[in-house]
């Protein structure tokens, strides 16, 4: 898991008449294979099958990548700082239960494997490291920086944010302490009153500006010149704002939101105005906190622009759970009828949190995502039934970043009983989170190289949809094209995304069918 292959020559390459490889690129044709359906005039389904040919172009210089953090000084920009540093330096460290190596745990790209086919002379399945599906960054590489309204340095807020053992934080302090986040927007009314004793950091005027876009996308240009990058994400891992209210002639098209910006419209948030700079300044921006950062001016913004956005509110825990279990159980022909979810944390995500408009930017979040289990299935449920769902979270100072997740779910099974599972889930929240935002980083970078295009002569090369919703496995409450529909399930998540990776390098999606072991 350590360091990146020092060569960059692939694990594996594909042989095929459909796919290319030069130094510079990888190109491939591709069928896509779906299945159309129509109705007859009785109501009666007609499935056809039907294949588009796409052609997919992955350029293979990954170049040097920033990622900045909104909120660089809190418990997840802390952890996730100190882990990427401790895995680039390949640390260990004394803990009470031994000694304990840096790794990426948690993290789908650097932790997980995809079967990529069948060894041809033994039959066994081969899998490869997701993070050798395409030319990715590796996390060791990306230099990390950005903003945060607290003035701590990275160590100082490395200790606030207790998380880490005292002997791998005595190991990244010097570095840490260099670390300083550049002072953030700070609109008061959009977080808690009870983070205002930490805003030391902040740029002068407490509603938006333009003077506060500019400057953003200024603090973005002298990042990457200074570091020498060729490209920066932003990533939102801030505190969780309230909703902004969605008010016609203000945020309801990208130049009412521009004109509201300049006019420091009350109702822009900070996490808007930072997607705005980033939308402009084509630097990929992700939303990890729940709030609706994308009003739809942002939303069409980043269209007209080309630029990608995702979101929204990381998926690292309960939702994450949730949405495994969930697809499981109705998949298995079982009713579920409720979800209680009951949250209690110590952190300042939860002291954030305990005030009721925050609160409700994450009850919104966690509630919608069993939607499209539910409504996939019509034989349990009838149109518009839904599960009963609660969501509770409690700040618990003494529980600190530890944060506990209970959970019931009631379900009914075969004629009239009843099922109950009860989970009860604990874990550091910012090591949960972290990887979370090491995946999300590193796949839109990946992103900004793949572009794709119709099969004819005249066609040109294009990127793919600047909402990308190809990050939905990471994210609580996915973000996808207007119009489109929401994908929570888990499981298709992550197929998803390594479907469409293979399909850049001509691989037809892998069915499990395993027929070579099931017809001799
Ligand atoms: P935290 O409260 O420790 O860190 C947030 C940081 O943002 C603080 O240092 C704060 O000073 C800073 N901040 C607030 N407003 C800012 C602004 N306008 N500009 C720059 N910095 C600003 O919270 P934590 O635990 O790191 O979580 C961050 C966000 O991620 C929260 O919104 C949380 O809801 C969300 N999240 C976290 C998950 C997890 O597992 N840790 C899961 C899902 C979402």
């Amino acid at each position: 898991n350590g360091s990146a292959r020092p060569d960059a020559s692939p694990l594996f390459t594909v042989q095929s008449p459909n796919v290319v490889y030069t130094d510079d690129e990888i190109k491939s044709r591709y069928a896509y294979q779906t299945t159309e359906i129509t109705r007859t005039a009785d109501n009666k389904l007609v499935a056809t099958p039907k294949a588009i040919d796409y052609h997919f172009k992955v350029d293979r210089k990954v170049g040097k990548v920033g990622m900045m953090l909104v909120g660089w000084g809190g418990n997840n920009g802390s952890t996730v700082t100190a882990g990427i540093i401790a895995n680039r330096r390949g640390l260990s460290w004394e803990t009470r239960e031994g000694k304990q190596n840096a790794n990426y745990y948690g993290s789908i790209v650097m932790s997980s494997t995809v079967k990529l086919g069948t060894d041809a002379q033994t039959g066994e399945e081969i899998n490869i490291p997701f993070r050798d599906l395409l030319p990715m960054v590796h996390p060791n590489d990306l230099v990390v920086g950005g903003w945060d309204i607290s003035s701590l340095d990275l160590a100082a807020s490395m200790d606030r944010a207790q998380v880490l053992e005292p002997s791998l934080k005595a190991m990244v302090r010097k570095e840490m302490a260099e670390m300083k986040p550049l002072p953030s927007i700070y609109y008061p009314d959009f977080i808690a009153a009870n983070q205002e004793d930490r805003a030391d950091n902040v740029i002068e005027g407490t509603k938006a500006s333009w003077a506060h876009v500019e400057h953003i996308q200024k603090d973005i240009r002298d990042f990457k010149a200074k570091n020498g990058l060729d490209k920066v994400i932003v990533m939102w891992t801030a505190n969780t704002e309230r909703y902004a209210d969605l008010v016609p002639g203000v945020n309801d098209t990208a130049e009412n939101l521009i004109n509201s910006i300049k006019s420091g419209h009350e109702e822009v948030s900070p996490s808007t105005v930072f997607a705005v700079a980033c939308i402009l300044e084509n630097a990929p921006f992700i939303n990890g906190s729940p709030q609706n950062t994308f009003v739809p001016g942002a939303l069409q913004l980043a269209e007209q622009r080309g630029a990608f956005i995702g979101g929204d509110d990381f998926k690292s825990g309960q939702t994450k759970m949730k949405s495994a279990l969930v697809d499981f159980l109705i998949n298995a022909g079982i009713k579920l009828t409720s979800i209680a979810s009951y949250n209690h944390l110590g952190n300042n995500d939860g002291k954030n949190l305990s005030s009721q408009k925050q609160f409700r930017s994450k009850e919104i979040s966690k509630s919608n995502v069993v939607d499209d289990m539910v409504a996939a299935n019509h034989l349990l449920y009838a149109k518009d039934e839904h599960p009963d769902h609660t969501v509770v979270i409690k700040y618990m100072p003494a529980v600190g970043d530890n944060k506990r997740a209970l959970d019931e779910y009631y379900a009914e099974i075969f004629m009239g009983g009843h099922q109950t599972i009860s989970l009860f889930n604990i874990c550091e929240d910012s090591l949960l989170a972290s990887p979370l935002i090491i995946d999300l980083v590193v796949l839109a970078e990946m992103m900004t190289r793949v572009s794709w295009k119709a099969d004819s002569e005249s066609a040109e090369y294009k990127g793919f949809h600047s909402v990308l919703s190809v990050l939905s496995y990471m994210l609580k409450a996915p973000l996808t094209p207007p119009g489109t529909p929401v994908v929570n399930a888990l499981g298709k998540q992550r197929s998803a995304l390594i479907n469409i990776f293979r399909a850049c390098v001509g691989l037809q999606p892998e069915s499990e069918m395993t027929l070579e072991h099931k017809l001799f």
